[in-house]
């Protein structure tokens, strides 16, 4: 089934003479099926993705075209980079300083976003690449800027893209390391705050939800010895700072990618989340409410769930039509703590 594209890719179509026969590398904010459009057009596609939600939406077709990962390496081997702007800034520049060393000197380097999204931006983005880009488009309130590689590009360096903080969650210490564009990468969210100040002790197996970098899988490790924990995120930058997390703390845990429950098998005694929300974003509700919906097919018989949300979202009801006990168990103007047990 094909879905409508999106704006941006519809002002990239009526530019797309730009593409062919190149070999060409796509990353960034990728949201629908253009890509494949692109495929029929270059030499070769590759499409580089930190987004398990679309890879897992593109895999039939691509196949071996797509890749989900935080990092891609090898040798020069593109001779254009599309690179769909990202929300996050700093996601732009850690692919950008990723991608440029596996292009030829010369490369095309074509960068397309909507306008409220910073495109116009895209000058101080791609200085350090090359002279100034040129303005190619400008279409759906979306633009597309395109520049040349002609400046020599140093060799990607992963470890000095993670941010490092240190935090405390009541009584707990923790050291945070983040990767560009992941939730809570320069300081603790409030909502996580709470959650870890109310959350009991606990035994047995923990899946923290929306790991991000990782910190309540980790807090909650090193406050409870013995604890098997499992992370799971859509976003490969926050799986990879949830492994760096864990591992700076001296702390064991498995992580991996998972779509909501798409990659989780077995059961646990405790999920704790807080999970992905944005409002208006319809999409992050429905995942969100999946989440609640299904957990109780992941928890072992006596389990619970523990999350935290903005006071304003309207969580409750779905929590006491899918678990026996639903109660409010921290609660301040901003947020609330429910603890729902199976
Ligand atoms: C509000 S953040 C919480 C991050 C971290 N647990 C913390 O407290 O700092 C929610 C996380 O959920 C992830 N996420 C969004 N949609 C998801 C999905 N469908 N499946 C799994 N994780 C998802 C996001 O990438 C993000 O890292």
């Amino acid at each position: 089934m094909s879905c409508p594209i999106s704006a941006v890719s519809q002002m990239l179509e009526r530019n797309q003479a730009l593409f062919v026969g190149k070999r060409l590398l796509v990353c960034g904010a990728l949201e629908d099926d253009y890509p494949r459009q692109l495929a029929t057009l270059a030499q070769s596609l590759t499409v580089f993705t930190t987004d398990y939600c679309y890879y897992r939406s593109q895999q039939a077709a691509l196949g071996e075209a797509i890749l989900f990962d935080h990092q891609l390496g090898g040798a020069p081997r593109f001779d254009a980079l599309l690179l769909l702007m990202p929300k996050a800034k700093a996601e732009a520049q850690y692919l950008l300083a990723m991608m440029t060393p596996l292009l030829e000197a010369g490369a095309d380097l074509f960068l397309a976003g909507e306008n409220r999204g910073g495109i116009n931006g895209a000058d101080k983005l791609l200085a350090p690449y090359g002279d100034k880009p040129i303005k190619r488009d400008s279409a759906r309130r979306c633009s597309l800027y395109h520049g040349e590689l002609s400046k020599p590009v140093a060799p990607f360096n992963l470890d000095s893209w993670f941010g490092r903080y240190q935090c405390k969650a009541g009584e707990t210490k923790l050291t945070v390391l983040a990767l560009p564009g992941v939730f809570s990468a320069a300081e603790l969210d409030l909502g996580t705050q709470m959650l870890l100040a109310t959350v009991p002790a606990m035994k047995g197996s923990l899946l923290d939800f929306g790991c991000g970098a990782g910190v309540i899988g980790s807090v909650l490790a090193k406050r409870n010895p013995g604890l098997k924990v499992t992370m799971v995120d859509i976003n490969a930058l926050a799986l990879e700072s949830s492994r760096r997390t864990l591992a700076i703390n001296g702390l064991q845990g498995e992580v991996h990618a998972s779509d909501v429950y798409s990659d989780i098998t077995g059961s646990f005694d405790q999920i704790v989340s807080n999970p992905p929300f944005h409002a208006g974003l319809k999409t992050f509700y429905a995942a969100t409410e999946t989440f609640l919906a299904k957990a109780p097919e992941f928890l072992r018989p006596h389990g619970s769930l523990t999350i935290v949300a903005n006071a304003f979202l309207r969580y409750q009801p779905i929590l006491e039509a899918h678990f026996k006990r639903t109660e409010v168990s921290n609660s301040d103007a901003k947020f609330k703590v429910y603890l729902s047990k199976v």
